[in-house]
């Protein structure tokens, strides 16, 4: 059961009972039509109320069931709305928690609403690159005028149902109950206060009148401010044709146009990425082998080692969720620049308006520093971020294995070392993880979670929750260098350093793939991190990893010193204080000088080759990393990316974009490229992943 059905006396209840969220299914549907077709044939039942179980009324539309025949099995949602509304007696929404969506589009469909406040009222399917596809965009603006509607609907932002109530002549709550424990109750007695009402007397959203002062001005305005926000996304400006559909046709026809604009975009790459992610966020915190259900160890205090870029950082996600803080430090400078480069974070973010002093003061009030691991005894969590070197990450993990206290968790930053062989530093290898936070690590939302040999399982639990709490997307990794992305991202800078050698630019190549959506092309993003981290990364590979083949131009840009914008040169020039890339003749030169070194005769590369050599490169390894189990997902590579490294959003991340692109197209093209005279004759082998998924017809979705 889905829906269940029950009488109170003169009114009948149905409860939509679809967990978590009652996303309306098909069977979902079947047991409110169920229910409605029995409440309307029980000459003892006067009035109906419609309302959900548990945390939501209804999330919407389930979309899990999107791209299958039951999404659009009749009953399907507009019929359902359809149903409602020629409903003989008075049907009441008593919404509460969560009202999105087709949750929204149903509950509009009823005659009457009562809310819970706190409620989160929203049309969101923009975010998923949909519009609104059962009447959303043809009865909210004649419940809450246009405007406001047109701003729900194409922002998908939600709203408190207690704002919605307060605005002057909103008609989409008829009743805004005095608490969420007290909206059953009232529902009733104001179910009891229409249940003699029929026909003519019920009201239906469809016959309120639906128009704008300035007509095609104010729209034509809409389309201007949207268009510009939503470069890529097809969606919001559809949301403003179908909402202007609601001044200008007649309801059903405005219905209608809503249905072709709802189908047009259901297919658009846009939306299949967006839907994609929406699926592989949530995904991504379950891991295969640790269960829902597995017990958690208490956060409610945190150690940070280190109060460097990253230290400073990470203990800021803490303070930020309310979680007292603790940094150790080796000297007292350190540790004063580390808070003060904290305070000065805030007090920016202070001067923006987007925290309020008494906040601001609030969190650093939960912030202690100290110089002695003796003080980090009643840590839940340790987190390490001190230099990234085995050497230095031992003493560290040696004095944590001597104060910590039995079942503190004990993480490290590390970004590229063995987390296995830091966890073997300690006699606890089975409370030790990593934790790769992505800098600024206040800012960027990629947390990859890296599981050692022994990491246990309820270690591994509390800290995918520990992340959603401080709101990181958390990934688990397994153990590998470079983890998931940085594992990646070298064989994007592999590529895109035989570009060069091969007759590309670095102007070229950032164009390109910034083009094709990145935020950053690899040379921009290198001259912004620093080229010597590269730089150094290499030289300690150069003996781990002798045989591996890439282009020498980095090293030579490294050795003149052109770190990047720090040193005012990479492989732009900078004019002091800007940040502005300009292309460098020292760069074309030394580009040029390597070529003639190594007897490279340079051609034209076409964009469509860079794009795809970058990418793909990205896609093979990422294929490699599933065969090794260090993901465990295709999904969690995508996250990876689109929450890390810049991937377009809208293409859905490297392995769902290989996946739309087919792989059999991808791995031809592979192939073409490991024509390549410059090819080591294993960087385009298709990965055995990709070979097989093509043998049979498949994708990595
Ligand atoms: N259908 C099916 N499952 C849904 C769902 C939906 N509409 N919304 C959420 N879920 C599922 C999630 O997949 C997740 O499942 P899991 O536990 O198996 O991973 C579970 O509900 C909980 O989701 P969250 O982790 O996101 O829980 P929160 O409590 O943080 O948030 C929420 C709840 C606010 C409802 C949030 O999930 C959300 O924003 N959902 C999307 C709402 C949405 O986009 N609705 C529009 C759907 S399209 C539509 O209605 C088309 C119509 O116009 C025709
Ligand atoms: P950093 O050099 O800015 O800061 C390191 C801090 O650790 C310094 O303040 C230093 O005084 C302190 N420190 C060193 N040894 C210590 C010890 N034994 N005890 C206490 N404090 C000690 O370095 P950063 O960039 O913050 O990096 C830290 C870690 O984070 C490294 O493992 C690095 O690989 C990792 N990381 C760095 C990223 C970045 O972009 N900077 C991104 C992700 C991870």
């Amino acid at each position: 059961m889905t829906a269940e059905y029950k009488v109170l006396g003169e009114v009948a209840v149905i409860t939509l009972a679809n967990p978590p969220v009652n996303g309306l299914g098909y069977a979902t549907r079947v047991g409110i039509t169920d229910g409605l077709a029995k409440a309307n044939a029980d000459d003892a039942v006067q009035a109906i109320i419609i309302t959900g179980a548990g945390k939501a009324f209804s999330g919407g539309a389930d979309i899990k069931e999107f791209g299958t025949p039951k999404a659009i099995q009749d009953p399907n949602l507009l019929s359902v709305i359809l149903a409602l509304e020629a409903s003989a007696k008075p049907i009441v929404a008593a919404i509460h928690s969560v009202c999105m969506g087709g949750g929204l589009e149903l509950a509009m469909g009823c005659h009457y609403r009562v809310a819970a406040p706190g409620t989160s009222i929203a049309l969101p399917e923009v975010k998923l690159g949909l519009l609104p596809g059962a009447g959303g965009t043809q009865r909210l603006p004649r419940l809450l005028g246009v405007e406001t509607a047109l701003n729900m609907i194409v922002s998908g932002e939600a709203v408190k149902s207690e704002v919605l109530a307060a605005l002057p002549g909103q008609k989409l709550f008829d009743h805004l109950a005095a608490s969420a424990e007290s909206l059953f109750d009232e529902a009733l007695i104001y179910a009891k206060s229409v249940a003699g009402k029929r026909g003519d007397a019920l009201p239906l959203v469809r016959k309120l009148p639906c128009q704008h002062p300035q007509g095609d001005a104010y729209f034509q305005f809409a389309r201007n401010m949207v268009g510009g926000m939503s470069k890529n996304y097809p969606a919001p400006l559809k949301c403003v044709d179908a909402v202007e559909a609601a001044t200008k046709l007649k309801f059903d026809e405005g219905l209608a146009e809503e249905r072709r604009l709802f189908t047009m975009l259901m297919f658009t790459p846009e939306s299949i990425a967006l839907r994609h992610l929406f699926m592989a966020e949530r995904a991504a915190s379950k891991i295969p082998d640790v269960p829902d259900d597995t017990p958690k160890r208490e956060i409610q205090s945190v150690a940070v080692i280190g109060a460097g870029t990253m230290g400073g950082g990470i203990s800021m996600n803490f303070l930020n969720a309310g979680i007292p803080v603790k940094i150790l430090e080796m000297k007292q400078d350190a540790l004063d620049r580390g808070i003060a480069t904290i305070k000065k974070n805030y007090e920016a973010q202070v001067k923006k308006g987007k925290l309020k002093q008494a906040a601001y003061e609030q969190r650093m009030a939960l912030l202690t520093t100290t110089l002695s691991y003796a003080d980090l005894k009643d840590a839940d969590l340790i987190i390490e971020a001190v230099f990234e070197e085995l050497g230095v990450k031992e003493q560290v993990f040696k004095q944590l294995d001597e104060v910590a206290k039995p079942g503190a968790i004990l993480a490290s930053n590390t970004s590229t070392l063995d987390v296995d062989k830091i966890a073997a530093f300690t006699k606890r290898p089975q409370d030790v993880v990593g934790m790769h936070f992505f800098s600024p690590a206040n800012v960027m939302k990629l947390l990859e979670v890296v599981r050692g040999a022994k990491t246990g399982k309820d270690v591994l639990a509390t800290v995918m929750g520990v992340a959603k709490k401080i709101k990181k997307t958390a990934v688990v990794s397994g153990v590998c260098d470079g983890f998931i992305g940085n594992r990646m991202i070298e064989q994007y800078s592999r590529q895109a350093g035989f570009l060069l050698d091969e007759g590309a630019t670095p102007q070229q190549v950032d164009k390109a793939i910034e083009k094709f959506g990145f935020a950053m092309g690899p040379f921009r993003m290198g001259d912004l991190a620093g080229n010597d981290i590269g730089w150094a990364i290499r030289k300690r590979r150069a003996t781990e990893r002798a045989d591996m083949k890439y282009s020498r131009t980095a090293d030579k840009l490294c050795e003149l010193g052109r770190f990047g914008q720090k040193t005012g040169a990479g492989w732009y020039d900078y004019q002091a204080g800007k940040r502005d890339a300009i292309p460098s003749q020292v760069v074309l030169d030394l580009i040029a000088q390597h070529r003639k070194d190594e007897g490279i005769v340079p051609r034209k590369i076409s964009d469509e080759e860079i794009v795809q050599r970058l990418v793909y490169a990205l896609v093979n390894e990422g294929a490699h990393i599933l065969e090794d189990g260090i993901a465990s997902k295709s999904g969690d590579i995508d996250m990876v990316y689109l929450t890390g490294y810049g991937f377009p959003i809208w293409r859905g991340g490297p392995m769902h974009y290989a996946s739309q692109v087919g792989l059999y197209n991808v791995a031809e093209a592979m192939k073409r490229f490991a024509k390549n005279p410059r090819d080591d004759g294993k960087f385009w082998e298709p990965a055995p992943l990709i070979q097989k998924l093509v043998a049979d017809g498949k994708s990595f979705s």
